[in-house]
């Protein structure tokens, strides 16, 4: 008998789909075979794998050997050479470069980044996320099986409690409290949602758990169901993810055919099932009440809250939504335990956190880290520091809605604390990374026209302060604003956080608010002297007006 010597995997994020990925998935079947070797060698595709250079890019274990780019045309030569030869099939390896994020774990099998801890995307990148064989056999529906065999739902509450898992949507609501909270009103019907909207600029963590391994989220909102009481599921996802709706939908068909989803799952009495509902490219849809209605069919619009989503959500029935990245923590912290998840990140804010990283730095991408690391740590190990010796002047952490913050904040442990300690936000967890070059008018401004084009126009708060505040910033970076500006920019920045109907109105007063706590003279000079001190407005396209 066989067995099996050798493991080939080709990179399958977008990029690399684009650039021919599944033509060269096929034609390794066929030269494996046509070589005689499909018992000993397998070949899978992998999500996205850390590296965008050299796409697709294809990995032999055990050596690990990297490739890329592969075109179907290589295909013979590598098989001949590396699989059925043994050596190395010169000219085709990737370029040489410091390996770095999920290629260096790949390569290692052990992380080679200090602290780097991946949960959430512990097989993202390892296995083939079209295969149901390969999540089982990395320990994929098991936490299904402990919970349906053998917990109550107290039982699941009380180990999210005790793990301290919060809500990696943006808020940091902590789960277990959530779970309770539906699970606690009597009904004859709930739902489990996921929010799966994902369309906070520079965010795009969700995308790699629903693209590398979707099975995660299926058995995660499994187990929620059990749990609250429900017997109805919808992952609403950004329309835009066209490759995670297809893997998703896969991995929802095969579930249901292994008797993870529908009726009596696991042989028992327990009904569940699942719809998938895209969203129509719109960021207010991403907040839950906008997103309810969004799938009952109306206008995203949010509802005015208490009621919340927990006792009157989809369909006036209680309602458990919850983010892809925190459903996905659930099954590892059944698996393992509370205290397990505990041992990493802060005693407030336990477990991992994926942050995406951007800006002017030397390497962007993706990185799950315990929570409570610092800026300055980001950008040294993982960013590889700033590009061409930059100077690093400030971040927007968490993304649009977080903040802007200094230099000075950069060894601020982040977790769900800090914007309270700090004001150093943590939101969805991007990070966007700016050189001395970046112009704080401008990037407040850039930043509410999103929330103003992004605001559903419901309530006046929002949408009036969000205009005059762009009209506002706009004067300041076209050399035609006033000192008076200033302070009805603080005082429009307070209006929006105190009246506004939702969390889109409430943050969108934070851009502008932040420059003028941290970069107040900067903000003046364009004023007073008519001068962008970061060398250029990007309004202006001129260093002086
Ligand atoms: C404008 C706006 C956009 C949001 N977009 C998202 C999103 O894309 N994904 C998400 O999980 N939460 C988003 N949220 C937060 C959700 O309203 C909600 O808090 C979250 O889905 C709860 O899940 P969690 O407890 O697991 O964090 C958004 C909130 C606002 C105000």
């Amino acid at each position: 008998m066989n067995t099996i010597r050798s493991m080939v995997l080709v990179s399958s994020d977008a990029m690399s789909m684009d650039a021919g990925a599944q033509e060269v998935f096929t034609r390794l079947q066929k030269e494996i075979q046509s070589f005689d070797l499909e018992k000993e060698v397998t070949v899978s595709m992998v999500s996205d794998i850390g590296r965008h250079d050299s796409v697709p890019m294809v990995i032999v274990y055990p050596e690990a050997t990297l490739y890329g780019p592969v075109r179907p045309d290589d295909v013979h030569f590598l098989v001949e050479e590396h699989l059925y030869k043994g050596r190395i099939a010169a000219g085709l390896q990737a370029p040489a470069k410091e390996l770095t994020g999920k290629i260096a774990w790949l390569s290692s099998r052990k992380g080679t980044l200090p602290a780097e801890q991946r949960i959430v995307l512990e097989r993202a990148g390892i296995i083939d996320p079209t295969s149901i064989d390969d999540y089982i056999l990395h320990d994929g529906y098991q936490a299904l099986g402990t919970v349906l065999t053998s917990m109550s739902p107290q039982d699941i509450i009380s180990i999210l409690e005790k793990s301290g898992l919060r809500g990696r949507g943006g808020a940091g609501f902590p789960t277990g409290t959530k779970w309770k909270f539906v699970a606690r009103t009597l009904g004859p019907k709930k739902y489990v949602v996921c929010n799966a909207d994902e369309s906070e600029p520079g965010t795009f963590k969700d995308r790699l758990i629903l693209e590398g391994d979707p099975h995660s989220l299926i058995e995660a909102m499994t187990i929620a169901a059990f749990t609250v009481g429900a017997d109805e599921g919808y992952i609403y996802i950004r329309g835009e993810y066209t490759l995670a709706q297809e893997r998703l939908k896969t991995a929802i068909a095969q579930a249901r055919e292994m008797g993870f989803l529908g009726k009596g799952i696991f042989g028992t009495n327990f009904n569940f099932d699942l719809h998938i509902h895209a969203g129509a490219g719109a960021y207010i849809c991403g907040e839950e009440t906008a997103l309810i209605e969004s799938i009952e069919g109306k206008r995203g619009e949010p509802r005015a809250r208490p009621p919340y989503p927990t006792t009157n959500g989809l369909w006036d029935r209680p309602t458990l939504v919850n983010n892809v990245e925190t459903l996905a923590n659930v099954p590892p912290i059944i698996r393992n335990g509370a205290e397990w998840y505990r041992s990493f990140g802060t005693p407030s804010s336990p477990g991992t956190k994926v942050y995406t990283i951007l800006g002017n730095v030397n390497v962007t991408g993706l990185v799950e880290v315990p929570m409570g690391i610092t800026l300055r740590e980001v950008i040294s190990i993982y960013a590889k520091g700033m590009k061409n010796g930059g100077t690093f002047k400030l971040a927007q952490t968490g993304g649009s809605s977080g903040s802007i913050i200094p230099a000075t904040l950069q060894d601020t442990p982040m977790d769900f604390d800090s914007f309270n300690k700090t004001g150093v936000s943590l939101g969805s967890g991007a990070l966007l990374i700016c050189n001395e070059e970046t112009c704080v008018v401008d990037l407040a401004r850039v930043l509410v026209n999103f929330f103003v084009n992004e605001g559903c126009g419901k309530c006046n708060p929002c949408r009036i302060g969000g205009n005059r505040s762009l009209n506002i910033l706009t004067n300041i970076s076209e050399g035609v604003g006033t000192l008076e500006d200033l302070n009805m920019l603080i005082e429009l920045s307070e209006n929006l956080y105190q009246l506004s109907n939702c969390g889109l109105g409430q943050t969108a007063g934070v851009p502008q608010r932040d420059i003028l706590k941290y970069f107040r003279s900067e903000v003046e000079a364009h004023i007073q002297l008519k001068v962008c001190p970061a060398g250029v407005c990007a309004m202006s396209g001129q260093r002086v007006y």
